[in-house]
């Protein structure tokens, strides 16, 4: 168990000029307060956070941090204050029913095979290949960005570890670890999607507001 004095520490040197001292938030970033021990370590272990950028988003990178570093702004961020929804325990299990609910609760986004699709205007959902079994359990559970969150009653435990079973067997791989190696461009790609998209947004609010003006 990582001291939280350390987790201190990582934190204002990693997240503060963001998310503000005490997790209250700042002009580019929420507050972390209550978010929860499921949330933080999902942005840190994806490589999401520490973001380069306020509000670009990378999809999944190597993490950023070593895995002590992360251990400890966990302890640290739910510490302060407790509450959000805790790391889910996982296990793979029948991957034929989980293959059923993936494709009444997760298809319509992450697509037929898992491989990431858009959903509407300027967003994506990304590929499921990268995610750990406990990835996929902490979205379900916490709902990053524009994906619902699932609670109990709408996914129960037993839920959650056939939807892992499922992208597990689907990836070939025990444990839903696929080397990240395969991953370089996409997030690069990404990025450069998002941009283009930015630009046509911009340079369609600027000729709306001239029509209007
Ligand atoms: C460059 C600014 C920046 C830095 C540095 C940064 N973040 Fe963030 N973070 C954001 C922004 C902007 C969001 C909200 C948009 C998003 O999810 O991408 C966010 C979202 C989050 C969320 C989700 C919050 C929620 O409401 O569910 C968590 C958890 C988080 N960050 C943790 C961290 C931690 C821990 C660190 C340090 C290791 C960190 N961030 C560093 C900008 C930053
Ligand atoms: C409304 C669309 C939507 C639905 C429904 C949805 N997701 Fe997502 N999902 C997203 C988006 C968007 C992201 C990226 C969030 C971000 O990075 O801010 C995401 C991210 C993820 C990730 C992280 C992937 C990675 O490697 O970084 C996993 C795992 C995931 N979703 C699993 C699921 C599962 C399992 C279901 C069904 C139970 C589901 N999602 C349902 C939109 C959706």
């Amino acid at each position: 168990m990582a001291s939280v004095s350390a987790g201190q520490a990582a934190y204002e040197q990693n997240c503060a000029t963001c998310h503000g001292g005490d997790l209250r938030g700042g002009a580019n970033a929420p507050p972390l307060r209550g978010v929860g021990a499921a949330d933080v370590d999902f942005m840190l272990e994806t490589g999401r956070m520490p973001a380069a950028v306020p509000w670009i988003e990378v999809g999944h990178l190597e993490p950023l941090l070593s895995q002590a570093t992360i251990d400890a702004i966990v302890g640290y961020v739910t510490s302060v204050q407790p509450g959000g929804p805790p790391i889910p325990s996982v296990l793979a299990g029948n991957a034929a029913r989980g293959r059923k609910l993936f494709e009444e609760n997760c298809m319509h986004c992450h697509g037929s095979q898992g491989d990431g699709a858009a959903i509407g205007f300027l967003d994506w959902a990304p590929s499921l290949d990268h995610a750990t079994l406990t990835e996929v359990a902490e979205a379900i559970r916490v709902g990053p960005g524009e994906m619902p969150r699932f609670g109990e009653r709408q996914l129960s435990a037993t839920d959650m570890n056939d939807i892992a079973g499922y992208l597990s067997a689907h990836n070939a791989r025990p444990d839903v670890m696929l080397p990240l190696a395969t991953s370089g461009p996409v997030p690069e790609g990404l990025l450069g999607w998002l941009g283009a998209g930015l630009m046509a947004f911009l340079a369609y609010a600027f000729s709306a507001r001239g029509n209007h003006g």
